[in-house]
């Protein structure tokens, strides 16, 4: 197993068979895991030093026409308490992240409808011309090819639309009213073509998924080059039909956040909130795998326990945009600091 650290390390490629042996070891051997940890933290290093970028997240809308099983924003929770943030709140979001030294605004959301090209195409002009200096990020679900280009040029730079499963029958059985995995990949195809820094990923430990099913994505996110890769445990959400399942397990997330740095060393990964949600280390854990990116909530503060895709989501303290002092010490106690610039992906030529 070593032997095949060492071989991805140096640039090497694995099969699925392989990449899923040495998850499948890691989760159970400590010290495989270890230095799985270790050489994806070298890696890391080697790119960013111990700088880690932050994304001010700006949670659009909870309202979804989807009806994914493991999502609390699903369509079919008539307990969700939803929400639509106005164009001038999104504005006051971005004001007091500006201020705080946030480079990169995220503005995510459930698939909303109401979210016309227009509607949407307004707002991210006014934050182009209002901050010409920072990145802005989507993450507002599958789109046509003329929607996201018409974003692009609104002044978009990236778009985070993670492909959620490889294998087609465990996507299927994951999102029923979803068309495939066929038509995501189709989307992520779309955004690259459109120029986005676009980025992928999945959850670890959702119902069905197999230690061969993340040696898929993992295989797959290599494949698509993407410039970033969100990678977190699977939290349950009570009014969902996962609801009874169990937590995603610390160990495989860390491994496959591990395999993700070491197989793109220049992409851009979150230590992700479900990481920190599933355990008070995981922030820290999910750095010293080879993250080098923290996306605290910029969401006005009266929005956020509504934006629950699963409970007990992190949105205060560390998790919070106003909580950057204490997420700079919770860094430094680890060796690493907060890095204010954009964070642009290394192969990404910046628009003017
Ligand atoms: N647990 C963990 N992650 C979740 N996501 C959605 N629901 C959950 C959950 N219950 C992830 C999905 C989605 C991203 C925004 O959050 O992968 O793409």
């Amino acid at each position: 197993m070593k032997a095949l650290v060492e071989h991805l390390a140096t640039g090497g490629k694995l099969n699925t068979g392989e990449l899923g042996e040495l998850l499948q070891a890691a989760t159970t051997d400590g010290a495989l895991l270890q230095l799985l940890r270790n050489t994806a933290v070298r890696t890391a290093r080697q790119q960013f030093g111990f700088g880690v970028y932050i994304r001010g997240l700006i949670e659009l809308s909870s309202y979804c026409r989807r009806d994914c099983l493991y999502c609390g924003l699903r369509r079919s929770n008539r307990t969700a308490e939803r929400y639509r943030l106005t164009a001038d709140e999104v504005m006051e979001c971005c004001k007091e992240g500006y201020a705080l030294g946030f480079r990169t605004f995220v503005l995510q959301g459930g698939e909303d409808g109401t979210h016309t090209d227009k509607w949407l195409e307004t707002l991210i002009s006014r934050m182009r011309s209002q901050y010409p200096d920072v990145a802005i990020t989507l993450s507002l679900g599958e789109r046509s090819e003329e929607s996201y280009r018409r974003l692009y040029e609104a002044g978009a730079n990236r778009y985070l639309l993670r492909h959620e499963a490889a294998d087609s029958t465990l996507y299927a059985s994951l999102h029923p009213d979803s068309p495939s995995i066929e038509h995501r990949l189709r989307c992520i195809e779309a955004l690259k073509r459109c120029g986005y820094q676009v980025g992928m990923g999945m959850m670890i430990g959702v119902k069905g998924q197999t230690i061969n099913h993340i040696a898929q994505d993992l295989q797959l996110i290599a494949q698509y080059e993407c410039e970033m890769v969100g990678i977190g445990p699977f939290l349950p959400h009570q009014a969902t039909p996962l609801g009874g399942e169990p937590a995603g397990e610390l160990n495989t997330t860390l491994a496959a956040v591990a395999i993700a740095r070491i197989m793109l060393p220049h992409a851009l990964i979150p230590s992700t909130t479900a990481l920190a949600t599933l355990t008070p280390t995981g922030r820290c854990e999910g750095i010293l795998s080879g993250a080098n990116v923290v996306m605290p909530n910029l969401s006005p503060q009266d929005v956020r326990a509504k934006y629950a895709i699963y409970e007990n989501k992190a949105s205060w303290g560390k998790e919070a945009a106003e909580g950057l002092a204490a997420l700079e010490q919770e860094l430094a106690t680890i060796g690493y600091h907060i890095d204010y610039s954009r964070g642009d992906h290394k192969m990404y030529n910046t628009k003017e």
